[in-house]
C-alpha cells in the first residue's frame, strides 16, 4: 500500500532524514523545508532524471541555469507584477488571513467566525532590496518561476547554439512565492524548486506539440515510478488559465491530501517573447510589443528563406521539484506484513531515484578481513558512478536490512566468512522481494550495473 497519510510521510522523512522542518531549533519557518542527508540525494537523483530525459536524451533542447534575482522590468512586462495575485481575505474576528478560493464557504478556517473581508489581490512575489541603499528605489524580485530568465535569454541561447525550431531551453532551479496559506509538507511551500522546460514552435504547429509533451511528461512521470492510473488530466477552463496561456493541461496527482497539480503543461504562444520585444523593424513583431516595453531585444527568429523575422509560439512544461519528490514517495511508501508477524517498512523507489544504490555491511564489524573485504568491495562499485554505495559497520545484518528497506535502498551486500574463507562470494539481498543470492565479487560491478538499469 501506498502512505495512508501525509502523517506517515512526514514523520518518515522526519527519522529518516529527508525533510526537515527549516530554522527547525526556532520554532521553524512557515512554508519553508531543507532536505536532510537523504533527501537531497532522492531530490537531485530525480532532477538528474529530467535533465537526462530532457538535455541529454535528445539533441533538440540545451540547458540553463539563471539568475534568482530578476530586474524588475523583466517581471513587469511578463504581467507577473499585475496578475500574479491569489485573493487574500482577513478575518475580522482572529485576525488571521486565508485565500479566499481555498475556503470552504464563507467561513474563517481558524475560528468559525463569518465575519471576513471581501477578497483582494495579494501578489505572492518576494521582493528583496539590491545593494546597500536602503531607501527602496533600488529592489530586485525573487523569481516566481524559473521561465522568465528563459525568455530572457532567449536572444543569448539562440546566437550562441544556431538552433532551428522546435527547439527547447529547460532549466531547474529555486522558486519562490509568497503563498498565502502554505500547507501539506512540501506540496505548497513559499521556497521551491521548478524543473521548466521551453519548447518553441512555429505558430500552428503548437497544439500538437501540446497533445506531444502531455503524453511524453506522463511517460515520463511513469519511469520515476508514478503510475498513470495514478494521474489524471486537468483541461484548464478558460476562466481559470493564466494571463499567459492559451491551453494548459495540469497533471494531477492523487497525494495524500487529495488529488492536486504536479505539473502544469502550457501553451504560451508568443505572450512571453512578444511582450519582452520592442523596437523591431518587423511590422508582425511591433504589433505584438507591449507598448511599455523597455526591452530591445529581438527575441525572434529569422526565416531565411522567406526573409522574414517571427515570435515562435512556447510549449511549457513545468514541473515542481518538491510535489514530484512528495509523489514519488507516496508511490514508494509500502508497510508490509511478514511471516513472523511483524511488520517492514519498505521504501521502494526506482534504483536510479533511491538515496543509496548499495549498502556495504561487513558480518563483524572488528574482522580485519572481511573489514578490509567490504571496504575494497565499496571502491570497485563506486567507481561506476552509479551514485552513493554506504559502507556500514554496526555489525547487525538484520537491522541492516530493515533500516536500508525504510530508505528504500535497493540491493544490501553482505561480507561474511564465506567470503574471505572459501570462495570470494558475498550475499546479494534485495530490497522489494528480501530474497538473497551469492554474488562473486568479481561479478558484483556488472551485476550492479545491469541491476541499476532495469
Ligand atoms: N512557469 C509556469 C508555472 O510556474 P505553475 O503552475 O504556477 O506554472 C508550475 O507552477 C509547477 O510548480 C506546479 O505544477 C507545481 O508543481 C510547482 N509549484 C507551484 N507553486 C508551488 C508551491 N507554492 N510549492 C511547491 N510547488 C509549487
Amino acid at each position: 500500500m501506498t502512505a495512508s497519510s501525509m502523517d506517515d510521510l512526514v514523520s518518515l522523512a522526519k527519522r529518516r532524514g529527508f525533510i526537515f522542518q527549516s530554522s527547525d531549533i526556532y520554532g521553524g519557518l512557515q512554508g519553508v523545508y531543507d532536505y536532510g542527508p537523504l533527501g537531497v540525494e532522492l531530490k537531485n537523483n530525480l532532477k538528474a532524471a529530467w535533465w537526462r530525459a530532457m538535455v541529454y536524451d535528445r539533441d533538440d533542447i540545451e540547458g540553463l541555469d539563471a539568475a534568482i534575482l530578476t530586474n524588475p522590468m523583466t517581471l513587469r512586462h511578463s504581467g507577473h507584477e499585475a496578475t500574479f495575485t491569489d485573493p487574500l481575505v482577513d478575518c475580522r474576528a482572529c485576525k488571521s488571513r486565508w485565500r479566499a478560493d481555498h475556503l470552504e464557504g464563507n467561513t474563517c478556517p481558524g475560528c468559525g467566525s463569518n465575519d471576513l473581508t471581501e477578497p483582494r489581490p495579494f501578489n505572492l512575489m518576494f521582493k528583496t532590496q539590491v545593494g546597500p541603499v536602503q531607501d527602496g528605489g533600488s529592489f530586485a524580485y525573487l523569481r516566481p518561476e524559473t521561465a522568465q530568465a528563459i525568455f530572457t535569454n532567449f536572444k543569448n541561447v539562440v546566437d550562441s547554439t544556431s538552433p532551428k525550431l522546435p527547439f527547447g531551453i529547460a532549466q531547474i532551479g529555486k522558486a519562490f512565492r509568497n503563498e498565502i496559506t502554505p500547507r501539506n509538507f512540501i506540496f505548497r511551500v513559499r521556497e521551491f524548486e521548478q524543473m521548466e522546460l521551453e519548447f518553441f514552435v512555429k505558430a500552428g504547429e503548437d497544439e500538437a506539440w501540446h497533445r506531444t509533451w502531455v503524453d511524453l511528461r506522463l511517460d515520463w512521470w511513469e519511469q520515476q515510478g508514478v503510475p498513470k492510473d495514478q494521474l489524471e488530466l486537468y483541461h484548464v477552463p478558460a476562466d481559470e488559465l493564466a494571463h499567459y496561456s492559451k491551453a494548459t493541461v495540469d497533471v494531477m496527482y492523487r497525494f495524500p491530501h487529495g488529488l492536486e497539480e504536479l505539473e502544469g503543461i502550457a501553451n504560451r504562444t508568443d505572450f512571453d517573447l512578444g511582450s519582452h520585444t520592442k523596437n523591431q523593424d518587423d511590422f508582425e513583431l511591433q504589433a505584438k510589443v507591449e507598448p511599455n516595453s523597455d526591452s530591445n531585444a529581438k527575441l525572434a527568429m529569422q526565416d531565411l528563406e522567406a526573409k522574414a523575422w517571427h515570435v515562435p509560439f512556447v510549449i511549457e512544461p513545468s514541473a515542481g521539484v518538491d510535489r514530484g519528490v512528495l509523489a514519488v514517495m507516496n508511490e514508494a511508501y509500502r508497510v508490509e506484513e511478514l511471516e513472523n508477524g511483524n511488520t517492514r517498512t519498505v521504501m521502494s523507489f526506482k534504483p536510479h531515484l533511491a538515496p543509496i544504490k548499495v549498502a556495504i555491511l561487513p558480518l563483524k564489524r572488528n574482522h580485519e578481513g572481511i573489514v578490509t573485504k567490504a571496504k575494497e568491495i565499496k571502491k570497485n562499485l563506486m567507481r561506476l558512478g552509479v551514485g552513493r554505495i554506504f559502507y556500514e559497520d554496526t555489525g547487525n545484518i538484520g537491522k541492516g536490512y530493515r533500516r536500508h528497506d525504510e530508505v528504500g535502498t535497493p540491493l544490501c551486500v553482505t561480507v561474511d566468512f564465506q567470503t574471505i574463507e572459501e570462495d570470494d562470494t558475498v550475499t546479494v539481498r534485495h530490497r522489494d522481494s528480501m530474497a538473497q543470492q551469492r554474488v562473486a565479487v568479481s561479478e558484483l560491478p556488472a551485476f550492479v550495473e545491469e541491476f541499476m538499469r532495469s
